[in-house]
């Protein structure tokens, strides 16, 4: 068997998706449902429920008065943040685990996603660009590949690390010439099997190379280009964020000016801080074992 046959084996025992995921992002793309009916699915889920309620009343958001209902939870927070804390939370159980060879810990993984999804989400703002919550969706799932990759790279490391230093090249390029494979291909073929909409898939499959895409939608140079912003600021880079830059041909496809990326690289802190404090403490085993 073949290194990539072995990778490609495991990922069949990845955790599958939460059916509430695929409901809630199946909401989000119909145009007419609002936030009542956002608040209507949430409202079944006690654990979902806790976490936006959480939310809703951290010192982040800066209300004094707390509020007990999904009703005006909802109200207070907005679809927006209501589909941004119920998406992170429902997908958390899957994806907040180590990357073991990439020295990544559960935390430091699930930051660098939640922070990628949030400024991928800031550049949506400035850029207007539609299709935010599946671009937010696709952002955090975007390294997942590394946590099946993790115990492969872990054998391999220094191997892969010589490879990269002497062709100069980025870490996933010579993962792939050793592996076979990378993480992103792992990660959008694990989408795949999570019936994710394409556009998620191929955000997630072409994260480092969006160049490669048959069809290079905004979304897919938005994820790249958060990615990427949230590994030169040293955001879980871990032992691999060597070499990383936003490509060129996306920062043109998608007018990106040098005050947009300023902007969007000086965001990065504050969208750490609300990890800390609105996504933090989401309870994993609260929500285990309801898939
Ligand atoms: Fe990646
Ligand atoms: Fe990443």
């Amino acid at each position: 068997m073949s290194t990539r046959e072995k990778v490609l084996s495991k990922i069949s025992a990845f955790p599958t998706l939460p059916v509430m995921a695929s409901r809630l992002l199946n909401l989000l793309d119909d145009q007419d449902s609002g936030i009542s009916q956002i608040a209507e699915v949430i409202k079944y889920d006690p654990a979902l429920t806790v976490n936006v309620l959480k939310a809703a009343n951290s010192s982040y958001l800066g209300f004094s008065r707390e509020v007990s209902s999904m009703t005006e939870a909802a109200v207070r927070l907005g679809t927006n943040w209501i589909f941004k804390i119920a998406i992170s939370s429902l997908i958390n159980s899957s994806v907040k685990k180590p990357a073991e060879g990439y020295d990544l810990s559960a935390e430091d993984l699930w930051k660098h996603s939640m922070v990628t999804a949030l400024t991928a989400e800031n550049l949506c703002k400035m850029l207007k660009i539609k299709d935010k919550g599946q671009i937010f969706t696709a952002a955090i799932l975007h390294d997942m590949g590394k946590i099946v990759l993790g115990e492969f790279i872990a054998d391999s490391f220094i191997s892969i690390l010589r490879i990269s230093e002497d062709d100069q090249i980025p870490f996933e390029e010579a993962e792939k010439k050793f592996i076979e494979i990378d993480h992103a291909e792992i990660g959008g073929l694990i989408a795949q099997r999570w019936n994710f909409p394409p556009q998620i898939v191929e955000c997630i499959r072409f994260h480092h190379n969006p160049d490669a895409a048959a069809d290079v939608t905004p979304a897919i140079d938005i994820v790249h280009i958060a990615d990427a912003l949230c590994l030169m600021a040293d955001i879980g880079a871990g032992r691999a964020g060597l070499r990383h830059h936003p490509s060129e041909n996306s920062i043109k496809r998608l007018q990106i000016t040098s005050s947009i990326l300023e902007l969007a690289v000086s965001q990065i802190p504050a969208a750490l801080e609300s990890i800390d404090d609105i996504f933090k403490e989401m309870p994993v085993e609260q929500l285990a074992g309801r898939w």
